[in-house]
């Protein structure tokens, strides 16, 4: 309640220590086992949160220019990071080169003569590893799944030798590692250990080529308990990891199992309307805040903030203000609700915020970090200036 009075509302509030320990986690799971933890900054690229990572000496997984300069403001080191996604371009590939980042993770044969030519163009050799698309199935929501052939990520594991070959024989570029990722909130750790076997086999077909790998990059996917699920014991994973891989050096890259249960959304019951099927709460929080409910039909735990609430009870369907049937938060929540209480989105640090919009021209909302009994703003409230402070009107 004391967040709300501060901050106002709809809010995301993150506990820093949550961060920390779910970081450390990883970390010292590896024991004495070379390894980088590469924190996936899409999930939350506050620069609070990178702040309190780089801190503790985290490594960083980038898709853009705007998460290194993110990560570089943050105080994260570039040698730290590694850079993932399909299309990287000329300017991206050029900063990252700059700046001296650990890793470009290549997903094409374009890809690689891009990088190939610019680092040429600018004198420097880039670090590369293939990633590799090993065909397992992830078993998790289609949209979050990469690691099938029917997906547009990485490259056919038939097909990387070659690439490995061209590379190798590349002027400007270094081959480093092996890198792949199957997917997203994987609550299993079978997928993962049945592509590291595949990665394993190339591993050793590489070797018998003469090109050695240095890292290997397993990516990120480990999933959170968002309603209760059995996820995956990250200790259990990573020492089986250790068992398959010798001495070789590994690279994760979790995002959403560092941040997702370590914030929230806070919103507010704006009204209430039933009607003889439905209860409806309407709340001041909507998809462009919290998108994961309509995108993936994604399941977040409701909790009252003032757990002394008294109200009418029912069946409550959470929407929001948006002119859209599919914007909910949550639905079908039993929950005794009164108009002006505050209710908690619960696991709502990853790809929560950092995937908002500006939709119906809503303000995006403010962002608080927590650390004990501290508080601080991390991000403002948008005012309604700034929602249109870049756009000019036509002349003429
Ligand atoms: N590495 C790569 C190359 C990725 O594409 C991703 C996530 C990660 C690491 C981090 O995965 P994580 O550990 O967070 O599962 N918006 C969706 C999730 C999309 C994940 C995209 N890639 C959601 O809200 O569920």
């Amino acid at each position: 309640m004391e967040l709300m009075d501060a901050y106002g509302s709809p809010l995301y509030v993150y506990s820093r220590t949550d961060i920390e320990n779910n970081w450390r986690e990883f970390d010292q799971a590896f024991g004495a086992h070379p390894h980088l933890v590469c924190y996936a900054v899409k999930a939350n690229s506050n620069i609070a949160v990178l702040n309190v990572l780089a801190k503790l000496g985290s490594g960083f997984d980038i898709v853009s220019i705007g998460e290194l300069e993110r990560v570089l403001k943050a105080g994260g080191e570039a040698s730290k990071c590694v850079f993932s996604g399909v299309a990287k371009t000329v300017i991206e590939i050029e900063r990252a080169l700059e700046v001296g980042v650990r890793c470009f993770n290549v997903e094409s044969e374009s890809e690689l003569d891009r990088i190939n030519t610019v680092a040429k163009s600018i004198g420097k050799k880039a670090p590369i590893s293939i990633r590799v698309n090993p065909n397992v199935d992830a078993k998790t929501h289609p949209y979050i799944s990469t690691g099938l052939k029917e997906n547009k990520f990485g490259v056919d594991i038939g097909e990387a030798i070659d690439l490995y070959k061209k590379a190798n024989n590349a002027d400007y570029l270094e081959v480093q590692g092996l890198d792949c990722h199957i997917g997203s909130q994987i609550t299993d750790v079978s997928p993962f250990l049945d592509a590291l076997d595949k990665v394993l086999a190339l591993v050793w077909q590489l070797n018998d080529e003469g090109i050695s790998i240095h890292h290997l990059d397993l990516g990120g996917g480990v999933g959170i308990d968002y309603d209760g699920e059995q996820t995956i014991n990250i200790k259990a994973y990573i020492d089986a990891i250790i068992n398959k891989v010798g001495q070789t050096e590994i690279i994760l890259e979790p995002g959403r199992a560092i941040v997702g249960n370590a914030g929230i959304f806070v919103t507010k019951v704006e009204f209430l309307k039933q009607n003889s099927e439905h209860s409806f709460a309407i709340v001041d929080g909507a998809m462009n805040d919290l998108l994961r409910p309509s995108f993936y039909n994604a399941y977040h735990q409701v909790l009252p903030v003032n757990e002394n609430a008294t109200g009418t009870k029912a069946q409550w369907d959470l929407v929001g203000p948006i002119c859209e049937t599919g914007d909910f938060l949550a639905k079908n929540r039993d929950l005794s609700l009164s108009e002006g209480d505050y209710l908690a989105l619960m696991s709502a640090g990853a790809y929560g915020f950092s995937m908002s919009s500006n939709y119906n021209s809503r303000p995006r909302v403010a962002e608080v970090m927590v650390s004990g009994e501290n508080h601080q703003l991390v991000r403002k409230r948008e005012s309604v200036q700034d929602l249109f402070a870049k756009e000019r009107l036509y002349e003429g």
